[in-house]
């Protein structure tokens, strides 16, 4: 069996700032870095390091210098490649990141190759054992949803993060889902609801799970997360006490995590603990996907007394 992650690569190009540039103003950064990116990468190489069983990514790059450099960066992170589809036409993804002192950030994506599905998306064989699979909305809505529905028909739990919340209906989509896992930003958009306490928040999951997905997690970073699911459970998360530096990818590494907790078969509570804690260990370093934590590390903070 294998978990399976349909979604976005881009080469992230971040600039550490003191604060957020506002219109109009010019701005020195501190420092500079790039390296890999994009939601579903990034959620592919928290899997990859998290995971003993097969982790696929099919994700789309163009032909150009780009996708040098993103085959580079995912074999060295032993991201298995065989499921990278090449757009002749278009551009490899790119991501754009200001992260201020505060470790809150602002995301730019150009999403090129990524954006080049067709509606019927992959090869639905890409889902053929797959045990759990992993989406998210830097991809055509079309074409996630009928990647979706391959998974689902052969019999995965789908996971989705959904991120960025597309300008459009995605009703059929969250539907499909049978895990779904926005912030609180994400949340508001998709139910009307801003979760900002104990009742918002449990109203938004209790919303989300009235659309479809069986279990939905609010994900609301330094204040924890809260969850609701089908059969009326509801439940709130402390978060790990750690020292942020780099919320960017803390989500995504959440996502690859969760799906390698439901993978192994651990329980709601404990899967969404081991999420939380990998999603706290990729705020302690600088980068998207090299933020993803070892299993080792994760092991040693999940096992602390919650
Ligand atoms: O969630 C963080 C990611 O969003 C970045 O790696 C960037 O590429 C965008 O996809």
């Amino acid at each position: 069996m294998s978990i399976t992650v349909f979604g976005s690569v881009n080469l992230d190009f971040t600039v550490y700032v003191n604060s957020l540039p506002r219109a109009g103003e010019t701005l020195h950064a501190l420092r500079q870095i790039s390296g890999l990116g994009g939601k579903g990468a990034n959620q592919a190489v928290a899997a990859t390091k998290l995971s003993t069983d097969k982790v696929r990514f099919v994700t789309a790059l163009g032909k150009d210098a780009f996708a040098d450099t993103i085959r580079a960066e995912l074999s060295g992170y032993g991201v298995d490649m065989s499921d990278i589809k090449t757009f002749d036409d278009a551009a490899s993804g790119n991501a754009l990141i200001h992260v201020d002192k505060e470790s809150q950030n602002t995301i730019t994506v150009v999403g090129g190759a990524n954006m080049a599905w067709a509606d019927d998306g992959p090869d639905a064989a890409v889902f053929d054992g797959c045990k759990v699979a992993v989406f998210q909305f830097e991809t055509p809505i079309k074409a996630t949803l009928a990647a979706m529905q391959a998974a689902k028909q052969r019999g995965a739990t789908v996971i989705l993060d959904p991120a960025p919340v597309p300008d459009a209906p995605i009703d059929a989509v969250l539907a499909a889902a049978d895990v779904v896992t926005p912030n609180e930003t994400e949340a508001e958009a998709l139910t009307g609801i801003r979760p900002v306490d104990k009742d918002s928040a449990l109203r938004a999951a209790h919303a989300l799970v009235a659309m479809g997905p069986s279990l939905a997690v609010i994900k609301m970073g330094a204040n924890g997360l809260y969850y609701a699911t089908k059969n009326g459970t509801v439940g709130y998360m402390l978060p790990f006490k750690v020292n942020a530096i780099d919320a960017v990818a803390a989500g995504d590494c959440f996502c690859g995590a969760l799906a390698v907790a439901l993978s192994e078969g651990m329980d709601t509570e404990a899967a969404l603990r081991f999420a939380s804690g990998a999603g706290a260990l990729a705020t302690t370093q600088y980068g998207a996907a090299a933020s993803a934590p070892s299993r080792a590390d994760l092991d040693t903070l999940v096992s602390q007394p919650a």
